[in-house]
């Protein structure tokens, strides 16, 4: 069967989901109705999830339709025809990459949710397979695209999507700008002709986290979750783009394979865990650490609750785990239906994703004095937590998902990724939702807002509207910045709001009398915050400088900017060229610093800070000693460093005299790599003059 987008009208749309939540109820008078209603509410959903991308099911409630029109079929088999949802594999299409087809159909999985389920599959596993003597080979459910890659020769032909299951696109040249899909193999060498390998296409948390901010920061809305990251990705037309967006790929099982002439298949064949573990040896992205193979279905089950807890721990988004049987023979005699293997099985974690009600949106004022609107939905537990506030970001972001008050909305919570706002229902409309309205006046403030072309965020350009000072002078206070234990986001807020704290100099002559008086505020803890204020003055210049809050002045930006000067105060004679020498600082920097030291309210209060005694004076206390044993070496750490923290590391080299670069060149002395490093590692490969160190090596190097 053949769909078209919009072959649904809306009035459909709304007929269909409301049949599908019914469905799930009750059974609609016979069994051939209610079979008929099924496959039309499936083919629905189908649609939806497949041809639209825009799914109006949660997984669960998809898996008991089908289930139930399935249940039906074999009561009445003579009611089975060819184009039930239960015959084929799936279907739907999109145009712009050229149709494929794949060598073995791509399967979906059967869904489990709990221990019994798994108890149920088991006991069927070992009916099929004949046997008891079963193990089963777990890794994890990664939540990404999936793709098929074909190597002929050794060689990667062909990258595709999944499709329908039958035929994919051919996004070979995107496939292609995945670094950890290897180009080339050695395959020939075990006897393998051809071989097609399935995988998913991934996007690290934190690159995904990254790029959404640089997305934010260059007035783009941001992207919705790694999934969808990387699902889009995947099919953008310019491959440039796709290998900026710095993709991953995971690859969990071989589907087909074709010795070359006179070859005898290589043990390892045997075995899922096997031929992973090989591909890996191999070079390929298989989750080789990451699987467990086990005898029974027991310890499977208690690995399943223990990995749940720890399923935010994965630089990649999971949402479940899959279960093999281990033994391709008894996977042969296992086999499939039209929809799965029987021989796997996924094991789902609990959903992430609800719906909820969108009440009203506010409006948040932040440091530089960009508004963010947040929207305060119904409360609803998400994976834990309840979630009622979710930020929208940008105007763009509630224009493109055309939100309106009123509206039923889909929330998903990935991981520690931040809860926001899927879509909104829109089948589910009954005509009262009401447009948000976005403020032309600072709700603060009440100053006009303005846009610049190039940004996505309205901005308030008071410099004296309360909630950006006070933003500001939690900022200055924060951990990264002057470290003033105790002078937190609640107690600036509360001093602020009482006049205790009107501005960043201010927390150096709070009236501690009056703070003495108040609720909360015992003797002790006045001592210590008054300790803490006092220490802060001595703080490295760097500390002051993030602190102060420049536009596009991160803690790097503002070590690099420190140790370029003798004295804060310095700056207000540099000019963007002197500014654009200095490492990793660009134009738009530049910019940022002279507009920030050209101000006269900014010159006034470097000059109050400086009367209370802060230390703005680049004395290299903090920074590198002379005689250090790295004295005069320089380091750069990349990719996901798992034995220490990234800023504690640079911060020991520091201590040793060594110095941190931003970049790799000729310059740069070692290069500290972690996990899934890129395109630094690269380009210190091609250098040839940089050491290249492991965490481990590294500790050894300094001692540690
Ligand atoms: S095995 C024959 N293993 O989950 C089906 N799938 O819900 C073989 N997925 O389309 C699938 N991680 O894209 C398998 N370790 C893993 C997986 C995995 C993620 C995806 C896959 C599939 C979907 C099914």
């Amino acid at each position: 069967m053949v769909y078209f987008a919009g072959m649904y009208t809306s009035a459909d749309e709304k007929r269909l989901y409301d049949q599908a939540k019914q469905l799930l109820l009750n059974d609609a008078g016979s069994a051939s109705d209610t079979i008929l209603l099924l496959r039309e509410a499936i083919n629905y959903a189908d649609w939806k999830y497949y041809v639209q991308s825009d799914p109006v099911l949660a997984d669960k409630e998809y898996d008991d339709l089908y289930k139930k029109l399935k249940h039906l079929e074999d009561q009445y088999p003579e009611q089975v025809t060819a184009d039930s949802p239960t015959q084929r594999v799936a279907m739907g299409l999109s145009e712009r990459f050229p149709a494929v087809s794949h060598l073995v159909p791509m399967l979906s999985l059967e869904n489990t949710y709990n221990a019994e389920d798994l108890t149920d599959w088991d006991r069927k596993c070992r009916e099929l397979a004949e046997t008891d003597e079963l193990t089963y080979c777990v890794e994890p459910k990664y939540d990404g695209a999936s793709v098929s890659l074909v190597y002929d020769d050794g060689n990667l032909v062909r990258g595709a999507t999944r499709g329908d299951g039958v035929m994919g696109e051919d996004v070979t040249i995107n496939v292609k700008q995945i670094k950890a899909i290897p180009l080339s193999a050695p395959l020939l060498q075990y006897g393998i002709r051809q071989v097609e390998i399935r995988g998913e296409i991934v996007i690290h948390k934190k690159v995904f986290e990254t790029y959404n901010k640089q997305r934010i920061a260059d007035g783009q809305p941001p992207l919705a979750n790694p999934r969808n990251a990387a699902s889009g990705t995947l099919r953008i037309l310019d491959p440039s783009e796709v290998r900026k967006r710095g993709l991953n790929a995971i690859l969990y099982s071989i589907s087909d394979y074709t010795l070359a002439d006179g070859a005898v298949r290589p043990d390892v064949l045997k075995t899922h865990y096997g031929s992973l573990q090989w591909l890996y040896s191999m070079g390929f992205p298989a989750p080789a650490r990451e699987m467990k193979v086990f005898k029974t279905i027991d310890e499977v089950i208690a690995y399943c609750a223990d990995f749940e807890l720890r399923r935010d721990d994965l630089p990649f988004e999971v949402d479940g785990l899959v279960i093999k049987v281990n033994d391709y023979a008894l996977q042969d005699r296992m086999g499939m239906t039209s929809h799965h293997p029987r021989w796997a099985v996924a094991y789902k974690f609990k959903a992430r994703q609800a719906t909820s009600k969108l009440l009203r949106v506010e409006f948040q004022v932040g440091r530089v004095g960009s508004i963010t609107p947040v929207a305060k939905i119904e409360p609803v537990p998400i994976g834990g937590v309840t979630v009622s506030s979710v930020s929208l970001f940008n105007e763009d972001v509630i224009r493109e998902k055309d939100l309106r008050i009123g509206d039923t909305v889909l929330v998903e919570r990935a991981g520690d990724v931040i809860p926001y706002i899927v879509k909104p229902l829109t089948e589910l409309r009954t005509g009262d939702e009401q447009p948000i309205v976005y403020p032309t006046h600072c709700p603060a403030c009440a100053s006009l807002l303005e846009r610049l072309p190039d940004e996505a965020a309205w901005r308030c350009i008071n410099i004296n509207c309360p909630v950006q000072v006070a933003e500001r002078i939690i900022h200055f206070a924060s951990k990264d910045a002057m470290d003033i234990r105790s002078l937190g986001a609640a107690n600036v807020q509360k001093f602020h709001d009482l006049g205790l704290l009107p501005d960043i100099p201010g927390i150096y002559h709070i009236d501690w009398e009056r703070v003495k008086g108040m609720d909360g505020f015992g003797e002790k803890s006045v001592t210590n915050l008054q300790q803490a204020i006092e220490q802060s003055k001595g703080q490295p210049l760097y500390r002051v400088i993030f602190g102060l809050g420049i536009r596009h002045v991160g803690e790097t930006t503002a070590k690099t900017l420190a140790s370029a000067v003798v004295h804060l105060t310095d700056f207000y004679s540099w000019n963007i060229e002197q500014l654009s020498a200095l490492q990793d600082i660009g134009p738009k920097v530049a910019q940022s610093v002279v507009d920030f030291f050209a101000r006269d309210e900014n010159k006034r209060m470097i000059e109050l800070l400086q009367t209370a005694g802060v230390n703005l004076i680049n004395d290299h206390r903090g920074q590198r000693p002379a005689d250090g044993a790295l004295a005069g070496k320089t380091f750069l750490f990349t990719g996901t460093l798992s034995h220490f923290k990234r800023s504690d590391a640079e911060a020991m080299v520091e201590a040793k005299g060594g110095a941190i670069l931003g970049g790799v060149s000729s310059k740069l002395n070692y290069l500290i790599v972690g996990e899934d490093a890129g395109s630094k590692l690269e380009k210190a490969k091609k250098l040839g003059s940089v050491n290249i160190l492991t965490e481990v090596e590294f500790l050894d190097l300094i001692g540690s």
